[in-house]
């Protein structure tokens, strides 16, 4: 290994080969041009990456010294090993060995934060360094992901191509744009993965009320969520749905869905995604609700415990099937629309915060492919931030109002439905409860601006005059004027 690694022939290296690392390393090599270097910490990984795959030549290191040797400059590695201190462990030896305009792309799923920091000690050393958000999970980093790079732009001079190369292609286009300066693309894969949750929960509350309000069965949901991604809901995670309502289990013959524990796992990005919004004072309530359901479902105790609790007496049997079932894709729609609007909220809140020019309609383009939320929707949200780049909110563009319009029917009735049958959506009725919040032309936030004034002073605004008021509650309540 040390002789090939020895000569600087590698125009990017890999470091980091377990399922992402490995796979991403096999697609690089498949793109003409490129000649990739591969190390990992264990060299057992490496071997066997070598062996089973010689059609990709790799230049394969056993140390991090040979593998820097083997790079050509500017030295272009991308990281993809556990992301905390294992990543900070690796920037670390690189950063000893790189030079001034070599890049260091971290590939993993890094805290956007994190990212700051090190992209601010890595810069100081002249070594350029990029977080890069790859989506799509393994099979995404074989065939092509979606790519979310920051870092410096001068840095994307020569990484752009390559990560062109290995991106995946919607409508010729690769699915990678450079997201913005530093942690700006870490922060965008972590939305994706926040709307991502967001999209999954209500894909999963339609599923529950087709069946238990509905009375339709697993195989049947799945024929209605292979129709639908015929239509305007068309997504990767519709598909998917449609094959996990169809299986069935071997074993017991049972619908697959039955046998799976229902409680929900989750690896923190949703997390990270809501403690921003807070720090933002973004509402991503579509988001939130989403990782409090996987929460309330994982915990087993307290849901044993109020498994008596009272509930409403059985509604009757739906009359008109047909038209619940267009009534539930609608409200999915509508409350979809939500959680994307929320979502690209965020985007902007962050980018402002963090001094980022992030292209929203470029974002919602390389989510056409390679990555989990993929969907022709994504097309809608392009053009209307294309149309008017200084849009709002994109629950307010045209398309979407007319589609929210054509929806809010079914999306009351849904809702309403679901309280009364007594069946848990919080993500389609928090969405509701958002979009009449947003559309109101008068919030109770005033009656709150008054509690506050009561109890701290904390004063107010008229909507008849400018200035800062406060009323004299424990006094001869008049008002007094502070500025
Ligand atoms: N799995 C997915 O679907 C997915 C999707 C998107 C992003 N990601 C992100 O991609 C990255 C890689 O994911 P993965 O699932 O392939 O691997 P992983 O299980 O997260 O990490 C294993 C890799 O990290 C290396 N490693 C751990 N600590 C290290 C240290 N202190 N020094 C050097 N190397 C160290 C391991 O080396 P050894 O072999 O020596 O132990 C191994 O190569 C992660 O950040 C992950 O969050 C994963």
């Amino acid at each position: 290994m040390a002789d090939n690694a020895t000569h600087a022939t590698a125009n990017i290296g890999v470091v980091g080969l377990a399922v992402m690392g490995s796979n991403l390393a096999r697609n690089l090599a498949s793109r003409e041009g490129n000649t990739v270097a591969v190390f990992n910490r264990s060299p057992e990984r490496t071997r066997s990456l070598v062996s089973e795959h010689p059609e990709a030549g790799f230049v394969a290191s056993e140390t991090i010294e040979e593998f820097v040797a083997s790079l050509s400059t500017p030295r272009t590695a991308i990281i993809m090993v556990q992301a905390g201190s294992g990543t900070d462990a690796v920037i670390d030896q690189l950063t000893a060995l790189f030079e001034p305009g070599d890049i260091i792309v971290d590939g993993g799923n890094a805290l956007f934060t994190d990212t700051i920091r090190r992209e601010k000690t890595v810069s100081a050393t002249g070594v350029h360094f990029v977080g890069a958000g790859i989506s799509g999970g393994e099979e995404g980093a074989l065939k092509g992901p979606s790519i979310m790079p920051g870092g410096s732009a001068e840095s994307y001079t020569t990484l752009g191509p390559i990560l062109s190369s290995i991106a995946a292609v919607v409508d010729g286009v690769p699915c990678v744009t450079h997201v913005g300066t530093d942690g700006a693309g870490h922060f965008v894969k972590m939305i994706h993965n926040g709307i991502e949750y967001a999209d999954m929960q209500l894909i999963a509350e339609a599923y529950d009320l087709l069946r238990n309000t509905g009375g339709l069965t697993p195989a049947e949901i799945g024929e209605v969520f292979a129709e639908w991604n015929r239509g305007e809901l068309e997504s990767y995670l519709i598909e998917i749905t449609a094959e996990v309502l169809k299986q069935v289990d071997a074993t017991t013959g049972k619908p697959f869905v039955d046998i799976v524990v229902d409680a929900a796992g989750q690896k923190g990005t949703g997390t990270w995604t809501v403690q921003a919004a807070l720090d933002l004072g973004t509402p991503v309530s579509g988001i939130a609700e989403a990782v409090f359901a996987r929460g309330l479902s994982s915990h087993p105790e307290q849901r044993r415990a109020a498994a008596g609790l009272p509930g409403p007496a059985p509604l009757g049997a739906i009359t008109d099937r047909a038209a619940f079932v267009e009534d539930v894709r609608l409200a999915l729609y509508a409350s979809k629309i939500v959680a994307y609007s929320q979502g690209f909220d965020i985007i902007v809140a962050g980018a402002e915060k963090y001094g980022w020019d992030i292209r929203k309609g470029d974002i919602a383009k390389i989510w056409r492919g390679g990555c989990i939320i993929r969907a022709q929707f994504l097309n809608r949200i392009t053009e209307a931030y294309d149309e008017n780049p200084g849009l709002v909110a994109l629950i307010t563009a045209p398309y979407f109002t007319e589609a929210v319009a054509r929806a809010q029917e079914s999306w009351r009735r849904v809702v309403a439905g679901a309280a009364q049958s007594g069946i848990p959506a919080p993500g389609f009725s928090s969405s509701l409860a958002y979009y009449d919040g947003l559309r109101a032309e008068r919030l109770p936030a005033a009656l709150i601006q008054g509690q506050r004034d009561f109890f701290g002073a904390h004063t107010y605004g008229r909507v008849d005059a400018p200035g800062v008021f406060h009323t004299l509650w424990s006094g001869d309540r008049t008002e007094i004027t502070l500025s």
